[in-house]
């Protein structure tokens, strides 16, 4: 089975790259300053890059995870490493899952990486018949390549939009600015047309009627349809409903967690103080002073308009509609 190359994807970004005996994986903490690829040899290595946000995003930690097995040989303790790296993200669990099961575990990571790209760009394909011919498409954190095996979930719907003249408003999402940095970083690579709000100017863009839709990503979405992303999600979600905007999720089917009857049981990540007092180098709060970090948040079914995924849109999820989804693929 040959290495990942850049002739299988849709986007110039690379994230990962499956090397047979190591995994490379673009640095994401360096980005926008430094292209820089992290060599991981061992599973334990692939789970501290994970841990460390060298790789994010839900389906990409899926992938890293899946390879990071096939470095740890299939042995039990390459799968529990892994499984401590990061709680939120669904994909990293389906996956190792996924991998517990099979037979050739090398075929079964590139499978796992390939399937998330052709989710991917079925997603896009999909979304773009709900993006109106030049809307304004305001976004949150990264969900790009960068994101992904490649392409991108909601940053996907708008890459595949691209011929709709649409113009993106990604906004900065503190405190890990994946939007600033990342979806910034991604849209001015490809020429995508993007202006970088940071978060509290989200409210006032759509109350000067500067916004036409909400697209967003998801790391899990319970059984009910109540989707956890970034934080700040569901505060734009809110934001959404009170200025009537359609408010879209794409996701593939990897991140919904049938398990988990509503949102309120997904484990939230909570981060290090450090991200919240300041940022690299410099410190701008006071030391000695209490900080919340939680890293995602979960926007109720109610404000979601829809959920593309790879099988279908679903307007107005419920449990049943979603179960319905998952098992027929209608
Ligand atoms: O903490 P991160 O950067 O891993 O969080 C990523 C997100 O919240 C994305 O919006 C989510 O994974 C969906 S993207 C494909």
């Amino acid at each position: 089975m040959a290495a990942t190359s850049a002739s299988s994807r849709s986007s110039r970004v690379e994230p990962i790259r499956w090397k047979r005996d190591r995994l490379e994986l673009l640095d994401q903490r360096l980005l926008p300053g430094k292209k820089k690829y992290l060599t991981c040899r061992t599973a334990d290595q692939v789970a501290k890059a994970i841990r460390d946000m060298v790789v994010r995003g839900a389906p990409a930690i899926g992938c890293a995870a899946a390879f990071g097995v096939v470095l740890g040989k299939g042995k039990p303790k390459a799968y529990e490493v892994l499984a401590k790296s990061r709680p939120t993200a669904v994909n990293l669990f389906w996956a190792l899952e996924r991998m517990r099961k099979a037979t050739n575990l090398e075929a079964e990571a590139l499978a796992i990486f390939r399937e998330d790209l052709a989710a991917n760009r079925e997603m896009g394909r999909l979304g773009a018949e709900l993006i109106p011919d030049r809307a304004r498409v305001m976004t949150h954190c990264n969900t790009g390549a960068l994101a992904t095996s490649g392409h991108g979930t909601a940053l996907g719907v708008i890459r595949s939009s691209k011929g709709k003249k649409i113009s993106v408003i990604a906004n900065e999402t503190r405190p890990y600015l994946q939007g600033a940095r990342l979806t910034a970083w991604e849209c001015v690579q490809e020429g995508i047309p993007c202006t970088l709000i940071t978060d509290n100017m989200a409210g006032h863009m759509m109350s000067r009627g500067e916004v036409d839709l909400v697209i967003v990503g998801a790391d899990r979405i319970a059984a009910n349809g109540d989707v956890a992303n970034k934080i700040g999600t569901y505060t734009l979600a809110v934001l959404a409903k009170r200025h009537n905007l359609p408010f879209y999720v794409a996701a593939p089917l990897s991140t919904f967690d049938p398990t988990i009857a509503d949102g309120s049981k997904i484990p939230i990540e909570e981060r290090g103080a450090d991200e919240v007092t300041g940022y690299g180098s410099t410190r701008w709060a006071p030391r000695g002073v209490k900080v919340r970090n939680p890293a995602f948040d979960v926007t109720p079914a109610e404000l979601v308009t829809g959920i593309i995924t790879e099988r279908g849109v679903i307007m107005h999820p419920d449990r049943q509609k979603i179960q319905g989804i998952i098992s027929t693929g209608v």
